[in-house]
């Protein structure tokens, strides 16, 4: 093995996303078939436990770019020199509950892991965070580490991205791949705004009955989550680490020009207040997200991204008494 291994954190390692992610990571899928990864498995105290239970079967499966596995239930010890850190750690929703409910009981975590981030991550360190309220939960970790650079703090929104891929794709009986330049708008929430307006099959725009469009399409990506835990019975696990995969990836490795869906702290583009960790139209290049500029919105896009502005400044209000 010549590459030096990636020091990557999962967080909520016990939990079931971290189930299907950690394996995902220690193939190759995230960083590449020949680079190694160094695991650090961060849980809480009465986790800990089946944490090691979770690095026991990660070792069993004699992967071969693991280079370290170390579990531990101490922030600061988890992100020393970490330049991947998954931040999947915190309670999934029930049923009847929305996802900015989850913010009185899982925001705080996300002010002592941004604080560990700080202190101790190294300074490439990319941190996504799953756990939901997981674009407000990023404005958290991102206002908790002042000394880390804002653009190091993403979101994940890829899951809907992919839902809604595989939405349109069934509806116009093609694969998801071959759509290009979708995005949803936004916020991880029941405001998100898949849009289609700019996407192509083939360089071709994407036609479709704008009835399904408004009043099927939008609505059942938005609400998809929400589907799974009353099928499921408990919140998506493998597509969400399946999200986690991509969004990591294309931020490490780039999209070779194709737009997806991050959301990243606003600097104002689209008239999004600044900080506010919000979904763009984004490509990777560089290890680095460029959100795609210069669109233009008519009034109906207009109000339905202005709803996640709003929605997103009431949960950063919140936010702000936590601290
Ligand atoms: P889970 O309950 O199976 O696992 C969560 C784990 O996090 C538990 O083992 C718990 O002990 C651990 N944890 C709690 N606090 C922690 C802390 N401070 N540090 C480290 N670990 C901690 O939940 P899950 O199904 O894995 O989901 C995790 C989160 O991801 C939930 O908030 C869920 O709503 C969210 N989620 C987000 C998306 C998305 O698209 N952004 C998709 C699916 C799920
Ligand atoms: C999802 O979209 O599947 C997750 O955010 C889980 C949830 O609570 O909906």
């Amino acid at each position: 093995m010549t590459k030096a291994p990636v020091n990557v954190v999962v967080t909520g390692a016990a939990g079931n996303i971290a189930y299907s992610l950690l394996w995902r990571i220690a193939d190759g899928d995230v960083f590449g078939p020949d680079t190694p990864v160094n695991l650090t498995l961060l849980e809480i105290p009465a986790a800990v436990r089946a944490a090691e239970g979770t690095a026991m079967e990660l070792s069993d499966s004699a992967l071969p770019l693991i280079s370290g596995i170390t579990v531990t239930d101490s922030a600061s010890l988890a992100f020393d020199g970490a330049q991947a850190a998954f931040l999947v750690g915190a309670k999934p929703r029930g049923k009847g509950e929305s996802r900015a409910d989850m913010l009185s009981a899982n925001g705080k975590i996300f002010i002592g892991q941004g604080q560990a981030i700080n202190e101790n991550a190294a300074d490439d360190v990319r941190v996504l965070v799953v756990g939901n309220p997981a674009n407000t939960n990023a404005y958290i970790a991102n206002k908790a580490a002042p000394d880390v650079p804002a653009d190091r703090f993403n979101a994940m929104m890829r899951l809907d991205h992919n839902r809604a891929l595989s939405m349109l794709a069934q509806k116009l009986e093609i694969w998801p791949n071959d759509i290009e330049r979708l995005v949803v708008w936004g916020n991880h929430g029941d405001t998100q705004f898949p849009d289609i307006t700019y996407a192509t099959v083939d360089g071709t725009p994407v036609q479709v009955d704008r009835t399904w469009y408004t009043d099927e399409f939008i609505p059942r990506v938005a609400k998809r989550g929400a589907e799974i835990i009353e099928v499921r019975g408990k919140s998506s696990a493998a597509s969400a680490a399946s999200a986690a995969v991509d969004h990591m990836r294309d931020w490490v490795q780039g999209t070779a020009g194709k737009w997806t869906t991050a959301a990243i702290p606003s600097t104002g583009q689209y008239g999004v207040d600044e900080g506010l960790v919000f979904g763009f139209p984004v490509v990777g290049e560089n290890g680095a997200w460029e959100v795609v500029e210069k669109l233009t919105l008519d009034d109906e896009q207009r109000r339905r991204v202005d709803a996640n502005i709003d929605a997103l400044k009431q949960e950063a209000a919140i936010a702000d008494e936590l601290f």
